[in-house]
């Protein structure tokens, strides 16, 4: 048995607290870490005498690791100069997909293994310790296996994303390729997959379409999640909705019907500050989502095209500055959030029983997080209640 005592800790971020204090705050606290998950937390001078090992925070502020509920990380190749376009005043179209796609289909299961790896080292330097990680850039069946394989090698949250957009070879044969995902597709996909997601957007799949994907999913025993209202309002949020979904993401463009069937429902919106900054589109509030009771998340969607960040502190910072929530919805989005979004009741949570994910900031408290953009405040992670920096 390993155990790990942390503390001196500031300020506390259990996520354990009372609907008044979602975030459950303690000050000059300690956390007691025993295989993996946590044992104890409480008053630092009420805590245990004997542990292995004793980590004092220094006053520093204590955060639940981040969970990231939405990323793209198996892919060849970037598109650093659609962005520098973009950035010149070209606007943002699904169809730059396709190039990946090329990349993607290119390179050889070494090559992506070791970018994902190199990413998920990246993610953890910087607090995220759960991420669920989408296909998607294969859309052909041998290549969207070898993707799904391949993030099964790092997470157990994998999504198949067959339906990410139709491929150059199927060009005005959208319903053919649908074929393809519900059929042969998902057949390959679905031993290596937990969830079942599809881009329900124009110049994606129709309403129709997206059905019939996420329903084939559900019948094979895959939990559906969607990409709806990315770049126009439509119908994505309420098919979501409908079928149960765990989590509709984007929701640039909501309408009042929208945040209507939301918040009467459990489906997490899932926010993706990263996907505005680098696209140029415009935030959608966040303070009316929350003022209506929809419950929200914050993740990078970290992917070559619409959002090449995988800094969670920096998606609160923009979620802060320009979604206006206040620094704790949003330090909860990115916590247990994320983990509602996953439906994942052991991480975003620091409480006896829970997984060991515990992030040590180099701050007094979590609002430096958006207080200081930029800035890498992660001074020490535990994934698993193992130090990974
Ligand atoms: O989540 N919305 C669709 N898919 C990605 C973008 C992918 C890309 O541009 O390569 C997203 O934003
Ligand atoms: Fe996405």
């Amino acid at each position: 048995m390993m155990s790990t005592l942390i503390t001196n800790i500031g300020e506390l971020t259990t996520n354990a607290g009372s609907p008044d204090d979602r975030l459950g705050t303690l000050h000059d606290a300690a956390v007691l870490i025993e295989d993996g998950r946590i044992a104890w937390v409480g008053a630092s001078g009420d805590a245990p005498a004997h542990a292995d090992e004793f980590v004092d925070a220094g006053g520093r502020a204590v955060i639940p690791g981040f969970v990231d509920s939405h990323s793209h990380l198996v892919f060849g190749g970037d598109r650093a100069a659609e962005f520098e376009a973009r950035m010149a005043g070209q606007k943002y179209a699904a169809g730059g997909i396709r190039s990946t796609v090329a990349a993607t289909r290119g390179a050889t299961d070494d090559e992506l293994r070791a970018r994902l790896r190199g990413f998920i080292a990246e993610l953890l330097a910087q607090g995220t310790t759960t991420v669920e990680i989408k296909s998607g850039y294969g859309l052909d069946v041998a290549t969207e296996e070898r993707l799904v394989r391949l993030a099964s090698e790092v997470t157990e949250e994998v999504t198949y994303l067959g339906a990410h957009v139709v491929p150059a070879e199927y060009a005005d044969r959208g319903d053919e390729y649908v074929d393809l995902v519900v059929g042969e597709m998902l057949d390959a996909c679905a031993p290596h997959s937990r969830w079942i997601d599809v881009f329900c957007e124009t110049g994606a799949f129709t309403v129709p379409q997206s059905r019939r994907v996420l329903e084939a999913g559900i019948a094979r025993g895959l939990k559906p999640r969607v990409h709806a209202s990315q770049l126009g309002p439509g119908d994505g949020v309420r098919l979501a909705v409908e079928l149960g979904a765990a989590s509709v993401d984007h929701g640039t463009y909501l309408t009042d019907d929208d945040i209507a069937a939301l918040a009467a429902s459990d489906t997490v919106l899932t926010l993706l500050p990263g996907v505005e900054f680098s696209t140029r589109q415009p935030y959608p509030d966040a303070r009316r989502l929350i003022d209506a009771g929809v419950t929200v998340a914050i993740a990078c969607d970290t992917n070559p095209g619409s959002s090449f960040t995988s800094s969670m502190p920096f998606c609160i910072a923009v979620a802060v500055r320009d979604m206006r929530m206040t620094v704790a919805e949003a330090v909860w989005a990115a916590t247990a959030g994320g983990a509602a979004a996953l439906q994942r009741e052991d991480v975003g949570v620091i409480a006896p029983g829970k997984r060991a994910d515990v992030v040590l900031l180099d701050a007094p408290t979590r609002v430096h997080l958006a207080y200081r953009p930029g800035v890498p405040l992660v001074k020490q992670v535990w994934k698993d209640g193992v130090a990974a920096l």
